[in-house]
C-alpha cells in the first residue's frame, strides 16, 4: 500500500500528526484506538517499541503495561529519565486476537510495519531525537526499513540515516525462563547506558 498517497497532508507538528493518526483507520486486526508516542521534542533518546499492548490500548499511552514496568526499571538503572525521553511504537494500534475475555497480542506482519513506517518517520522527523533506540526486531525493521537480526545487530547502528542503537524488546525478558532473566535484564540496562552515552557524545 502506498501510504503517502493515502495521507498526502504533511503534518507540521506532532499535535497535527497525532490528530491525523487518531482519525486514521487501524491497519491491524483488532486495533481499536491509535496510541501516539509521548515525550519531549529534541529528546536525547527516542525509544521505539513494537506496538501497544492491552493496557496501552486501554490507556492510550505507550509502555504502561508489564513491558513498560520492566522498561521503566531498566531506564532507571541505566540513569535514563523516561520523562525526558520520547517513547513510541513502530505500529500504532494494538493487534490482537480475542480468546474469551482476553485479548492476546498478535505480531504485526512486515506489511503492517511498512504501512506504519510513514507515521513513525514523520514522528521522528518532528521529534528530532539525538539517537533512536530500537527495542526488538519489529522496531528495528521499522527503523531500518529492512530486517535486522537482533543477535548480530545488537549495538550501535545507523537506522536509515538516523543514529541508532538496537537492543531487545523488554517483553523478551518477560518471556524468558526465570533463571535467565537477571542476566538478560543486566545486559538490557547496559545497552540503555551505552545508547545514552552515545547520544550524549553526539551532542
Ligand atoms: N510493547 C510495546 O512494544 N509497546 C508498548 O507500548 C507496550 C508493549
Amino acid at each position: 500500500m502506498d501510504a503517502a498517497k493515502e495521507k498526502p497532508e504533511e503534518p507540521r507538528s506532532l499535535a497535527q500528526l497525532n490528530r491525523m493518526l487518531a482519525a486514521a483507520p487501524p491497519m491491524v486486526e483488532g486495533g481499536t484506538r491509535a496510541v501516539p508516542g509521548e515525550g519531549p521534542r529534541h529528546a536525547l533518546l527516542a525509544l521505539v517499541g513494537e506496538q501497544p499492548g492491552d493496557q496501552e490500548d486501554r490507556e492510550g499511552r505507550p509502555f504502561v503495561g508489564p513491558a513498560g514496568w520492566l522498561l521503566d526499571r531498566a531506564l532507571q538503572e541505566a540513569g535514563v529519565e523516561r520523562d525526558k525521553s520520547y517513547v513510541t511504537n513502530a505500529v500504532k494500534h494494538f493487534k490482537f486476537i480475542r480468546r474469551g475475555k482476553r485479548r492476546i497480542h498478535s505480531k504485526p506482519t512486515a506489511g503492517e510495519v511498512r504501512h506504519y513506517r510513514w507515521w513513525l518517520e514523520r514522528e521522528l522527523d518532528l521529534v528530532q531525537p539525538r539517537l533512536v533506540v530500537a527495542l526488538g526486531a519489529t522496531a528495528a525493521l521499522a527503523l531500518a526499513g529492512k530486517p535486522v537480526a537482533i543477535g548480530r545487530g545488537r549495538g550501535p547502528m545507523v537506522l536509515d540515516g538516523r543514529p541508532g542503537y538496537v537492543t531487545i524488546h523488554p517483553s523478551f525478558i518477560l518471556r524468558m525462563p526465570q533463571e535467565d532473566r537477571a542476566a538478560a535484564f543486566r545486559a538490557f540496562v547496559a545497552d540503555l547506558k551505552k545508547a545514552k552515552g552515545l547520544a550524549e557524545r553526539a551532542a
